[in-house]
């Protein structure tokens, strides 16, 4: 009988999808933390000789892994993600070692987080809370303590127009908002997905669906900024020097100042795509009305971040890197609903040369480029 094929998992991605590797006569082993195994067990997991790499965004995936992995038979990584910055793509490509990773099925549920985020911002849901739990409501007045702003009518404006972009500007759509919606490819990327959802909105206003007629532009990233009510980022993480237009602190302070006082910046993307310290200090200082981030540039966010300051706590919203964690998303092992399934999709198709053994053909592979 020959030796099982075994797959490592860097993280318990729950055990439904894990059975069908294990049904399928694989051999998997789970990290068994909370935390994320040591860069050291990993190496050591490959040169043992295991052939697919389970991972998450919190393990970085770099050169020395991927040449140990090579050198040890290593024929996927299949991260439960659909960010992937934390792989090294060049080093991936060099050692021709395919990575997948959970594109589609968590786009509603990111998008839909992302606009409770907004909503929980604007309408200070938070602090409206605490005051019932502080036992600090004491009557109802028109204006105190605080008031929050409206969401319904205003406009969004959206900071990369992938999937999880697009389905926020569908929910916006139901708020009467206006959008203005900005790709790193170009308005005329946009012209299509711009004129349907002008359509849509002119149907609502025809219906009596909405009370006056919404407006969608693709605009500048500067447009956006200036004109919006609120921000909402959608892009991937691209680092100095591996992309043309770089996302790494793409909302810095110039940009910060640009955002209209009343304002208020959403971030599900990655924490590395807004300037902490800046935003900091625009909070402090009044440049806008509030945040809310559910990704930082270190996560968990540090006891020092400056993103702490007490006198924060109204306006800025903190979460745990939660966008899409609920519970079909991230568990269901059908490859068409959950982040787990479609994790371990992803190493099936590799492992069993599925789409005739063509990485380029695999639905899931990213990094289509190195085959
Ligand atoms: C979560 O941040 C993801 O990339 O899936």
């Amino acid at each position: 009988m020959p030796e099982p094929v075994r797959v490592y998992a860097t993280c318990d991605i729950g055990q439904a999808a894990l059975d069908r590797l294990r049904e399928r006569g694989y051999a998997v082993e789970v990290y068994p933390e909370l935390q994320p195994p040591p860069k050291r067990l990993v190496l050591e997991k490959l040169r043992s000789g295991i052939q697919a790499l389970i991972t998450t965004l919190r393990d970085p995936i770099d050169e020395e892994i991927l040449a140990t992995g090579k050198a040890s038979g290593l024929k996927v990584v299949s991260q439960i993600a659909v960010g992937v910055d934390n792989i090294d793509r060049a080093a991936a490509n060099r050692h021709k070692i395919p990575f997948t990773h959970t594109p589609d099925v968590l786009t509603d549920a990111t998008a839909e987080y992302a606009f409770f985020m907004l909503g929980a911002v604007a309408r200070r849901l938070y602090p409206a809370e605490l005051q019932v739990r502080e036992r600090e409501w004491t009557t109802w007045h028109p204006y105190l303590p605080w008031l929050g702003d409206e969401v319904t009518g205003r406009t969004l404006a959206v900071v990369g127009m992938g999937r999880i972009g697009k389905s926020m500007v569908a929910k916006a759509v139901g708020f009467d908002m206006d959008v203005l919606c900005h790709s790193s490819r170009g308005s005329a990327a946009l012209s299509g997905f711009v004129a349907s959802v002008q359509a849509v909105m002119d149907l609502r206003e025809r219906e009596g669906l909405a009370s006056r007629r919404q407006t969608i532009e693709a605009v500048s990233l500067e447009d956006a900024l200036r004109r919006a009510d609120f921000v909402s980022l959608h892009v991937p993480l691209t680092l100095p020097g591996t992309a043309g237009e770089p996302t790494y602190h793409l909302i810095d302070e110039a940009r910060l100042r640009l955002m209209k006082k009343t304002a208020y910046l959403v971030n599900t993307a990655r924490g590395p795509v807004v300037d902490e310290q800046a935003l900091a200090r625009a909070l402090r200082e009044g440049w806008i009305a509030g945040a809310a981030l559910d990704v930082f540039e270190k996560e968990p966010l540090p006891d020092d971040s400056p993103l702490r300051d007490p006198s924060l706590v109204a306006t800025l919203r903190l979460f745990p890197h939660a966008a899409s964690a609920a519970r079909a998303t991230r568990l269901s092992p059908d490859p068409d609903v959950g982040m787990a399934g479609r994790c371990v999709q992803g190493t099936i198709d590799v492992l069993e040369g599925r789409y005739g053994g063509d990485p380029k053909q695999m639905p899931f592979v990213v990094n289509k480029e190195a085959f």
